[in-house]
C-alpha cells in the first residue's frame, strides 16, 4: 500500500509497521468558481494531512473557503487543482453537518435521522432502533413524530448531528455545527461529542468561529488566511484524551486563544472596509 508522504511535517514520520496513513491528504488543493464573468478564487492551495481518528479544527476569516474545503472532502464539490485523497474502508466514508443544518423539511425529526440508514439499506426495525437511539442521546425523543419547522434552531441542528452520527461515519464534518446554539447546549454539545468521539474514534474535521471551541475539541487546529485560504499556521492544544470540556477554563487554554487570536486578527478585515 502506498503510504501518504507527510507533507505538512507536522504529522509523526511513517514506516512500513506504522499505520495509519492520513485518513485525508490534500496536496496543493485549489478551488475557484465562476460568478459571472469574474472568475473567484475560493480556496488553496491547501497542503494538509489528517491522520485516521484525528480531531482536526479548522478556523478562520468568514468567506477564507472552510466550507469549500469540507465540500470537496465530502465529494460534493471537485477540486480546480490539486490532489485530495481519502483514505476509508467504506465506499461513502464521510458524513456532513452543515452550517445551515441541511436537514428535509418534509421530513419527520426521526424520518431525517433515519435517512443516512435507508439510503445504506439498513433494515427498517434495525434503523428506526438506531435513529431513536440517536435521538435520545440528542435529547429529542418527544420530538421523533414532529417536522422540522416546529423545532427551534438548536433542535434542528440536533437533529442534523443525529442524522450525521447514526450512519457511523468515517469521517465526519462539521461545518460550524453548533454556531446558532445558546451558549449552554454548545458546551452540552461539545461535551457529547468529545465523548462520542472518545467512545469511538473517528476523524474529524470540525469548522469553527469559536478559538475557545477549536481548542477545546480538536487534537490539532489550523488557521487559514482571508480568501484564498491557505494554512497558515497550526497548533496542538496541550491537552490529552479523554478529555473533558472544562479544559476551556485553564490558563493554557487562555493562552492558546490568545495566540491563535494573534495569528487570526491580520487577516481579518476591518468592517468598514478599507482592506488590508
Ligand atoms: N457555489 C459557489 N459559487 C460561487 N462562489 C462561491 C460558491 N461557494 C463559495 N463561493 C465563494 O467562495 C469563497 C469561500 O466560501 P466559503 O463558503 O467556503 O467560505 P467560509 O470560509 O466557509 O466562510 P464562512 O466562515 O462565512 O462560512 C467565498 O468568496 C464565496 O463567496
Ligand atoms: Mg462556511
Amino acid at each position: 500500500m502506498e503510504l501518504a508522504q507527510n507533507r505538512t511535517g507536522s504529522t509523526i514520520p511513517r514506516h512500513d509497521s506504522e499505520p495509519p496513513p492520513a485518513a485525508i491528504s490534500a496536496t496543493g488543493v485549489e478551488r475557484r468558481f465562476r460568478r459571472g464573468r469574474a472568475d473567484v478564487h475560493a480556496l488553496g492551495p491547501i497542503d494538509l494531512d489528517i491522520a485516521a481518528g484525528e480531531f482536526c479544527c479548522l478556523v478562520g476569516p468568514s468567506g477564507c473557503g472552510k466550507s469549500t474545503f469540507l465540500r470537496l472532502v465530502a465529494g460534493l464539490l471537485r477540486p480546480s487543482a490539486g490532489r485530495l485523497e481519502i483514505r476509508a474502508t467504506a465506499p461513502n466514508p464521510a458524513a456532513m453537518i452543515f452550517q445551515d443544518y441541511g436537514i428535509y423539511p418534509w421530513k419527520t425529526v426521526l424520518a431525517n435521522v433515519r435517512f443516512g440508514l435507508d439510503v445504506q439499506g439498513v433494515p427498517r426495525k434495525q434503523a428506526t432502533k438506531r435513529a431513536r437511539d440517536w435521538l435520545s442521546r440528542m435529547g429529542l425523543t418527544d420530538f421523533a413524530d414532529a417536522y422540522p419547522a416546529s423545532l427551534s434552531g438548536g433542535m434542528r441542528q440536533r437533529v442534523s448531528i443525529a442524522r450525521a452520527l447514526a450512519v457511523e461515519p468515517e469521517i465526519l464534518l462539521m461545518d460550524e455545527p453548533f454556531a446558532a446554539l445558546d451558549a449552554q447546549l454548545r458546551t452540552i454539545l461539545q461535551e457529547e461529542l468529545l465523548a462520542i468521539c472518545e467512545a469511538d474514534r473517528r476523524t474529524v474535521l470540525f469548522v469553527t468561529h469559536s478559538l475557545e471551541e477549536a481548542i477545546v475539541l480538536g487534537d490539532r487546529v489550523l488557521v487559514m488566511s482571508a480568501r484564498p485560504g491557505h494554512v497558515l499556521a497550526e497548533r496542538t492544544p496541550p491537552f490529552g484524551r479523554p478529555r473533558s470540556g472544562d479544559v476551556r477554563h485553564s490558563p493554557e487554554c487562555a493562552e492558546l486563544k490568545a495566540e491563535l487570536w494573534d495569528l487570526l486578527r491580520g487577516e481579518i478585515e476591518p468592517a468598514g472596509g478599507g482592506g488590508r
